[in-house]
């Protein structure tokens, strides 16, 4: 079994005798878990897209991005109690888990997760104590652009090569220099922007919304906020694989019918798009 354990994402796969790699789906049939965990107002912890939806709605009673804490002492309160980036982590652990159970009937005979090449050892232990916390026990911990490399085949090429895995996450841009000798995959150089991600790109999107249609965001109740960011989300994934996109926004009284195309996008999103190339540029100089 394997696990990403993102910073906005989670995942889960199994990986079969038979060579078969099969994607954990959770409650909402998506193998995307958001990583993040809200507290109820009966005091239940959710975990997933329930959570993420609460994050604008409960912000005091929500946390995410929490992967960014991990080595450090951070803690995050849910109400009123204070939980630390391991518990948090080792919630989302435990989602996963137990959304494998309740499909997989074999035992888990050996669990991978994966972490950031750039991760310290304090913060390599950290994550180990949150899979401790949720009852898994751990046989490795694999470099996420590795896990990457190898997901697209790259150890089948004979020849000795180096590569650079781009990674652009939710609220991280990692870029990576690998190489592979021998049949060895090594990690040789990481860089990145801790802080840059495709939820800019989102935020980016939804101001440009709420400019066009004479919105301040700031100002907006939380709930429209919410509405906003995930028009601009389904947007943004719309426009991977099309060159227009169109959404219908209720707010207030109003509809508002938005389209967007790749162009506009470039547009708006263009000191983002230049911030992932400066990025590019240190670690190779
Ligand atoms: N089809 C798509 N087109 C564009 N963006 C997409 C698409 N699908 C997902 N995304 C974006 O990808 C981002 C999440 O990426 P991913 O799941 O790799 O993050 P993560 O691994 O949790 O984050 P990190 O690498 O920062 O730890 C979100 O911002 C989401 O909007
Ligand atoms: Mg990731």
């Amino acid at each position: 079994m394997g696990i990403d354990l993102g910073t906005t994402n989670s995942l889960a796969a199994v990986y079969s005798d038979s060579g078969e790699i099969l994607l954990v789906k959770n409650h909402n049939d998506e193998v995307l878990t958001p990583s993040v965990v809200s507290l109820t107002d009966n005091n239940e912890l959710l975990v997933g897209r329930g959570a993420k939806s609460r994050l604008v709605l409960a912000p005091d009673r929500s946390a995410a991005a929490f992967k960014r804490a991990i080595g450090t002492t951070k803690e995050f309160k849910l109400g009123r109690t204070g939980y630390s980036a391991i518990d948090l982590s080792a919630l989302v652990l435990q989602e996963l888990q137990e959304l494998i159970k309740a499909q997989f009937d074999a035992p888990i005979e050996s669990l991978v997760i994966t972490v950031p090449a750039y991760f310290n050892s304090i913060q390599r232990e950290q994550t180990l104590a949150a899979a401790d916390l949720a009852g898994l026990s751990v046989s490795r911990l694999i470099n996420e652009p590795t896990a990457a490399a190898l997901a697209y085949g790259l150890q089948d090429r004979d020849a000795e090569s180096t590569f650079v895995v781009l990674d652009l996450g939710g609220g991280t841009f990692d870029v990576s220099i690998l190489e592979m000798f021998d049949g060895v995959m090594e990690v040789r150089a990481s860089s990145g922007d801790a802080f840059l991600g495709g939820e800019d790109f989102t935020l980016a999107i939804a101001l440009h919304i709420a400019e066009e249609h004479d919105l301040r965001f700031q100002k907006l109740k939380a709930l429209e906020q919410e509405k906003i960011l995930s028009a601009a989300e389904q947007i943004k994934q719309s426009l991977s694989s099309q060159a227009d996109a169109t959404a219908s926004l209720e707010i207030g009284k109003s509809t508002f019918d938005i389209t967007i195309t790749r162009a506009q996008f470039e547009d708006v999103c263009g000191d983002l798009t230049a911030r992932l190339r400066s990025t590019d540029r240190t670690l190779l100089v």
